[in-house]
């Protein structure tokens, strides 16, 4: 609370109409989807304030077709806020992607990560011959991929394109040990390209 204190006194004293703006109206450019890992906090990340990048979390930064509540951010992000950008952002030495490479026991979100289960058998053959630690590197890696595909292939995403909505997707990994973020050439921003990374991911 002290520290909530100071910073909105920071804030206003930078930019005395700021709060009064925000609490106008919302309108980012960004909807980031990301690992809940505390390690990874969107804005601070991307030097973006308040107002600038709508978020969703879950462990292993996850995009299930079935999960009402992504979807439903997607949905408000892109039709009512109308963002341009779907950054999905993976990180390395992610902590759910490990625990499915080792099919540790940690109780209920196993069930979650089994989706990270299936992405890793599906590309065993890419996997089988690295390192542990590549291994790991590498599935962070793919498992962004997939994600920005999953993104790609919702009706929202689809429908969005069919009205010319300008929209594009990106994926993205952190790495914790420097601070950095580097793009996946996982890059869409219409169907074709969609296709085209579908072909190249498999
Ligand atoms: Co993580």
């Amino acid at each position: 609370m002290a520290a909530n204190r100071a910073w909105a006194a920071r804030m206003s004293d930078e930019d005395p109409d700021y709060f009064a703006r925000l609490a106008s109206q919302q309108s980012p450019t960004y909807l980031w989807i990301g690992c809940s890992d505390s390690r990874v906090p969107a804005n601070q990340i991307v030097g973006l304030p308040p107002g600038e990048v709508f978020v969703h979390r879950n462990i292993a930064n996850l995009v299930v077709p079935s999960d009402l509540n992504c979807l439903s951010v997607l949905q408000f992000a892109v039709e009512v806020l109308g963002v341009k950008h779907i950054i999905v952002t993976g990180h390395y030495g992610c902590g759910g992607i490990g625990a499915a490479i080792h099919n540790d026991r940690l109780g209920l979100v196993d069930n979650w990560l089994r989706h990270v289960g299936t992405i890793m058998r599906d590309h065993q053959a890419e996997l089988e011959p690295l390192s542990d630690d590549e291994a790991q590197a590498r599935l962070c890696e793919i498992n962004v991929r997939t994600q920005v595909l999953n993104v790609g292939r919702t009706t929202i995403v689809q429908d969005a394109w069919s009205r010319g909505q300008e929209l594009a997707l990106h994926g993205w990994i952190y790495d914790i040990r420097d601070g950095l973020l580097r793009g996946l050439e996982a890059d869409i921003a219409e169907p074709d390209a969609l296709e085209m990374l579908t072909h190249r991911h498999h």
